[in-house]
């Protein structure tokens, strides 16, 4: 690839309560094991931050043999996922993801704080008592995901009256463009409403207004490039939360045949499926969706009871989120599902993480 400068203006640096990223992205969490030790590590040494997703890390680790032992294992895993991408970034600022919908949601906080997590991002509702999780280390960040300006008033008004604390920044993630879980009902999806357009504008003009800037908004979903990032500034963030970017880097935690699904991947190979979670997810179209949406028989016995609420488990409806997205991150697509967002289709190689730095910073076109 070439890589001859187009002298882009420098993206500014970016302050998050005691951490000041040089480049202001921020690498989405990605479960179950895509981001881990080795995508978090790679994003931090390039001056971003790395997220190592907490959600059923243990599955594919040595310390999960049996259902009974899922959460300590769990612990164990984070533990082990936190040195190894300390050894390979000493200094970059590294974090987890953390989803409130968990059942181990409170021990994943835990452990990201006695593991000296730099931030703690939060997804997948509303992490009311997050301050309370983390209270033993303060110089951690917090940043609550939302989906809408009303989400983010409550939030913060909660916080400064329980725990005199606000959040240290805000990551908007537009149901429209992004992998995973998405915040809104089916029936809301697509709408302008919960639109980046929309969103990111409300929640910029009440940070500065409501205080001063100090709440910084990130923005997540569907930013690929460096045209991306520019409009996301324009619409008033100060940084971006970029996951599905990073999915066919040789860092990515996930096996060759998960990435290599993207490289094939054509237009209309995203769809939407039902979660147990009880929300919409955007996922990549393989065997196993094709299964799922024509309904075939998908994988249903739950073996680690991960979700608070659950529809698999309770209701018998949908599919084991946990195995499905276990076994597409060992390689298995034909019980796999492979969570993406919209921009799926534009990958066309394997990149390292510093390729997709250097094409950001350097202002350069994407290849796709
Ligand atoms: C494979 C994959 C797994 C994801 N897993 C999680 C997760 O465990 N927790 C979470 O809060 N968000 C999760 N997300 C959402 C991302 O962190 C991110 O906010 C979103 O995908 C941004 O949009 P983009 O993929 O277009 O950049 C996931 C997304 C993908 C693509």
């Amino acid at each position: 690839m070439t890589t001859k400068s187009t002298h882009a203006k420098p993206l500014p640096s970016l302050q998050i309560g005691e951490h000041t990223l040089s480049v202001p992205i921020i690498q989405g969490g990605m479960g179950v094991r895509i981001s881990a030790h080795s995508l978090a590590a790679a994003v931090a040494n390039e001056g971003g931050v790395g997220l190592i997703a907490t959600v059923a890390l243990s599955l594919a680790s040595k310390h999960y043999k049996k259902s009974k032992d899922y959460y300590k294992a769990n612990i164990k895993a984070l533990e082990d996922e936190f040195d190894l991408a300390r050894k390979i970034s000493p200094n970059g600022i590294i974090g987890t993801n953390c989803m409130v919908a968990i059942r181990d949601f409170e021990a994943m906080v835990k452990t990201s704080i006695a593991c000296e997590a730099d931030m703690i991002v939060c997804g997948a509702g509303l992490p009311l008592r997050l301050p309370e999780y983390a209270a033993a280390r303060p110089q951690t960040a917090l940043l609550p995901i939302v989906s809408s300006l009303r989400a983010a008033k409550l939030l913060t008004k909660r916080w400064i009256k329980l725990y005199k604390r606000r959040p240290d920044a805000f990551v908007f993630e537009d149901p429209n463009t992004a992998g995973g879980h998405l915040g809104v009902s089916r029936d809301q999806l697509f709408g302008e409403e919960h639109s980046a357009e929309q969103v990111v504008p409300q929640l910029a003009e009440w940070s500065q207004k409501e205080y001063n800037d100090e709440i910084p908004i990130i923005t997540a979903g569907g930013v690929w490039d460096r045209k991306d990032i520019d409009h996301a500034f324009d619409l008033g963030a100060k940084g971006v939360q970029m996951a599905s970017r990073f999915l066919c880097t040789y860092e990515c935690d996930a096996h060759d045949n998960f990435k290599n699904a993207f490289l094939t991947a054509k237009q209309g190979d995203v769809v939407i499926v039902d979660s147990p979670a009880g929300l919409p997810g955007r996922a990549l179209k393989t065997p196993f969706t094709n299964t799922l949406l024509s309904g075939g028989e998908v994988a249903m016995k739950c073996t680690i009871t991960c979700l608070e609420h659950c529809l698999c488990r309770d209701d018998e409806t949908t599919f084991c989120i946990a195995t499905a997205l276990n076994n597409s991150q060992q390689g298995n697509l034909k019980d796999g599902l492979v969570f993406t967002g919209t921009n799926a289709v534009r990958h066309t190689r394997m990149m390292h993480v510093k390729e997709i730095f250097d094409e950001i910073l350097n202002g350069l076109p994407s290849e796709n």
